[in-house]
């Protein structure tokens, strides 16, 4: 039976939620937030669609001694930080979404959960660290969404730029879901050219791609308070990713050693979480950014940590 873990039924939970049940990709939910009355009326809301779909979904709430046997814990409790452009808007909640792991992680401990934990919860990086260490969980078994998400706002990008579908624009945004993110342009392809073979023929400015894909997230935000369909997206196809072991090579937020931080990097996510990290090779420049980024979170995560 697969059964997902939901912690935080705001807009992201709601809609990873409402994902998995009409696309019946879980045979159970377990639905967590605080706000009791709100997931009342999403796990309510969510049984009124079973008679229009072609599967069911068992869908439970606010019980935490549920999460024992599920295989996957998606988390995305937390305050939504004002993704401002400019200075980065997600470090807003930091001290919040402290105060919020520190009520979490002991009831998942409690719990007897030992599945894997996908984590959303800005900044992502820093808090996916901070709650791995409160729970002391394996590092292989909790990893952020991190850039996967910047990673498909580059494919947007660059794909409506030379008119091809994102899917088929391949390389990675890594580092900080954050501020300090940056497009490894190295990495990028089109339709399996470099994008840096393309860049005269197609008079491509790539420090413009750069700020859009940075501003991506912003924009969204500033139109409708939040961010979402998106995110969840990439959550659920990662929660996939683990059911079916598919072995899915894409940039998310794992431990580093060489780092000491959870930062955007490319991994193998599979029935284990994490895989494996795959060693790319960078420009120096990217290099440096990478560097440059895993010191801002670690800087971050130093703030939690006291
Ligand atoms: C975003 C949020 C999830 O970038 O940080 O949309």
């Amino acid at each position: 039976m697969r059964k997902i873990g939901l912690i935080g039924m705001g807009n992201v939970g709601a809609t990873i939620a409402y994902t998995l049940v009409t696309k019946g990709l879980a045979d159970e939910l377990v639905m967590i937030d605080k706000n009791e009355k709100k997931v009342v009326a999403e796990q309510l809301d969510l049984q009124d669609s079973l008679g229009r779909l072609d599967s069911n979904t068992t869908i439970k709430i606010q019980d935490y001694s549920e999460l024992k046997d599920a295989d996957i814990l998606i988390i995305t409790a937390g305050k939504v930080a004002a993704m401002g452009s400019g200075a980065d808007g997600r470090m807003g909640e930091l001290s919040f979404n402290k105060m919020v792991v520190a009520d979490m992680a002991p009831q998942i401990k409690a719990s007897g959960f030992n599945g894997i934990i996908i984590s959303i919860m800005n900044p992502c990086d820093c808090m996916t660290q901070y709650l791995q260490e409160q729970l002391d969980y394996p590092r292989n078994k909790i990893f952020g969404t991190g850039t996967f998400l910047d990673t498909a706002r580059m494919q947007k990008v660059v794909g409506q730029s030379f008119g091809v579908s994102a899917n088929n624009v391949s390389g990675y945004a890594l580092g900080e879901h954050g501020a300090s993110q940056f497009t490894a342009w190295s990495t990028v392809q089109v339709n399996g050219v470099p994008i840096r073979t393309l860049q005269h023929s197609h008079n491509v400015d790539l420090d413009k791609f750069e700020e859009a894909i940075r501003l991506g997230g912003v924009m969204v935000f500033e139109g409708k308070g939040y961010t979402n369909f998106a995110v969840a997206t990439c959550a659920v196809k990662l929660a996939m990713a683990v059911f079916s072991d598919a072995k899915l090579a894409c940039p998310v937020s794992a431990y580093s050693d060489a780092y000491k931080v959870y930062i955007g990097q490319p991994a193998i996510i599979g029935k284990n979480g994490i895989e494996s990290l795959t060693q790319i090779a960078l420009t120096a420049d990217e290099e440096q950014k990478m560097k440059a980024s895993a010191d801002i979170i670690l800087e971050k995560v130093e703030t939690l940590r006291h």
